[in-house]
């Protein structure tokens, strides 16, 4: 176990927000985060845990103790003839474990290849890209009860899973602490290759398979995202809004391009990024904050911008594809007070 008092936040946080915590404690067990949660200091103040903090925005310095696993083992679990389950330590970071699964040729995270952040975080934000999301290959989470420190396994089913979305996030925000996860993953892969242009950008790069299409989304990735070590952001800073079909129409009737994706019979699925841009937004910054030139999704710190600056630009934009679309978007990044 590791604990720092009065920690610079700054490693922990990729959008690069300079700020401080009471305590950061790190972890290497189920065995040790036990221990960390019985100390007096810990049971009486507020707990933050997190992974690399690539899906978070500080707004002051946290008072409280952060908790960040460095459980970083792989195992197999069990097998059939289908699949192999893998139990991954929360600590392991999320691309490491991808490329771990297309070197043995085990598929199912593929899709969700140069994803920043560590594998408990991604449970927790049930992370997507590309037609997949984390849920479709979770069997199961281990945690470990925050206040009794009794370990928990939830099944995908007790994680509630929905886009960006699962318990852990909501009724139970900082109750359990994911310490490993384990994916079901295919022994013969079946590629999801649907999204927008993947299939043509997959096979001008060769066959398909797992190396191929992990190629692929890392080049189309690299292209659009900014990387967090030369300009902070935190992926996505917004959610796709979800809109009725009625309203959807209307704004067809005005905007024939519109993007768009089949939610269900009643409801489309609006990339925020296009709304963004259409309000005239990509490349703009005020102050610190800037919305990145090549996705308008993705806030960025152009360097020195505090949490207040990146959240009023935020709203600014919330206004305004308001105003345009009559659309509310609502943040996929965590804002931590
Ligand atoms: N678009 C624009 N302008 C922009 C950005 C996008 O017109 O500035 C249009 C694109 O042309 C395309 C559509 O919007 O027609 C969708 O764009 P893109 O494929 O880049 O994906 P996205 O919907 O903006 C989502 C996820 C990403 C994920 C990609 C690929 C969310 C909130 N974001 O972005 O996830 O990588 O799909 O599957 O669902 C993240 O969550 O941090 C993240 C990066």
């Amino acid at each position: 176990m590791i604990v720092n008092t009065n920690a610079s936040l700054l490693p922990y946080n990729t959008f690069g927000i300079a700020a401080k915590a009471d305590y950061i404690i790190e972890y290497d067990s189920v065995a040790d985060l036990q221990k960390v949660l019985q100390a007096e200091y810990v049971k009486s103040n507020r707990i933050l845990p997190l992974g690399s903090g690539s899906n978070l925005l500080f707004l002051n310095d946290f008072k409280g103790v952060v908790l960040h696993s460095v459980i970083r083992t792989i195992a197999t679990i069990k097998e059939d003839e289908d699949s192999v389950y893998l139990e991954v330590g929360s600590g392991v970071v999320w691309d490491d474990f991808v490329a771990y699964c297309v070197e043995n040729e085990l598929g199912g995270v593929e899709n969700l290849s140069n994803i920043p952040g560590e594998t408990g975080a991604s449970a927790v934000q049930n992370i997507g890209a590309y037609g997949v999301e984390v849920k479709d290959v979770i069997e199961q989470v281990n945690t470990v009860e925050a206040r009794s420190t009794i370990e928990r396994t939830f099944s995908n089913s007790e994680c509630e899973y929905d886009y960006r979305e699962s318990i852990f996030k909501k009724g139970l925000k900082a109750k359990y602490i994911v310490t490993s996860v384990v994916f079901k993953l295919a022994k013969k892969p079946t590629f999801k290759l649907n999204y927008s242009k993947l299939e043509e950008e997959v096979l001008k790069n060769g066959a398909v398979n797992l190396q191929t299409v992990r190629n692929t989304i890392i080049a189309i990735r690299q292209s659009k995202l900014p990387d967090t070590t030369n300009l902070g952001n935190a992926g996505s800073f917004f959610m796709n809004p979800v809109v009725s079909k009625q309203h959807f129409h209307e704004l067809e009737v005005h905007y024939p391009q519109i993007p768009h994706y089949f939610v269900s019979e009643t409801e489309e699925k609006v990339p925020a990024g296009w709304l963004i841009e259409q309000c005239g937004w990509k490349g703009k910054n005020i102050a610190n904050a800037g919305v990145h030139d090549k996705q308008a999704l993705v806030l960025v710190n152009r360097g020195g911008a505090t949490g207040a600056e990146i959240v009023f630009l935020a709203e600014q934009i919330q206004l305004s594809v308001k105003d345009k679309f009559g659309i509310g978007l609502h943040p996929e990044v965590n804002y931590i007070e």
